[in-house]
């Protein structure tokens, strides 16, 4: 049976690494799973890297900075556009699709660096055609650990990196459920090595999922 299947967290959890891994893991099990992400590798999910990573420039080269708003726009074309291209299509062929974020960033990202809570109605308009996962899993792993994770991971600060911005961002994973309600949303500890990591990931999709 296909299913969408989620995995969400603050930077630093361990979604694309645990997304590729349940992956892998899925695929050993004789399972026909992909990997996918957002941002996407289409257009859109290009031009939104390219402003998180500061890379966009102004004339005067200067990062390019769009307001939240402008931002979560772009977010949810990019993900109508990775539904189209790679989403729906994998689907459709009786895949899993394992998508390292999806909507659940977007009402987490965009409702802090905007106007909280009162912004959470617009960002679901927005995203009323984003088909719904069947199953959505956050990593939680305590602030001070993805931090360092993030640090050793190395790579170019990018604009949600902040520590304030980060706690807040861990406060409303903590009531993730209450921002998809309909959804089924878990949350599984991301701390401890990888490949337990990944036992707990599976063991909650086969669980959860005819597979
Ligand atoms: N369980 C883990 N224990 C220790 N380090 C981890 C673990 N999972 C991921 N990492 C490391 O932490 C960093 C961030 O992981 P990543 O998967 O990129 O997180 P995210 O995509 O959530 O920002 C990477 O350097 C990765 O190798
Ligand atoms: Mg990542």
């Amino acid at each position: 049976m296909s299913a969408l299947i989620v995995v969400e967290g603050i930077d630093g959890a361990g979604t694309t690494t645990q997304s590729r891994r349940l992956v892998e893991a899925l695929n050993a099990r004789g399972r026909a799973a992909r990997h996918t992400f957002e941002p996407s590798s289409g257009p859109v999910g290009t031009l939104i890297r390219s402003v998180l990573e500061r890379r966009l420039l102004d004339p005067n080269g200067e990062p390019r900075r769009l307001r939240s708003e402008a931002l979560a726009l772009l977010f949810a074309a990019d993900r109508l556009d990775h539904l189209d291209s790679e989403i729906l299509p994998a689907l459709s062929a009786g895949t899993i699709v394992v998508s390292d974020r999806y909507d659940l960033s977007s009402l987490v990202y965009q409702s802090v660096t905007a106007a909280g809570d009162e912004s959470l109605p617009w960002l679901r308009a927005l995203n009323r055609h984003a088909r719904r996962p069947e199953l959505t899993i956050v990593l939680d792993v305590p602030f001070a650990e993805a931090k360092s994770r993030r640090k050793q991971r190395g790579g170019a600060e990018e604009i949600f990196d902040a520590d304030e911005l980060q706690l807040k961002l861990a406060a409303a994973y903590a009531r993730a459920e209450t921002l998809v309600p309909g959804d089924t949303v878990i949350h599984l500890s991301g701390v401890g090595e990888p490949e337990v990591v990944t036992q707990r990931l599976l063991d909650a999709v086969v669980s959860r999922i005819h597979t």
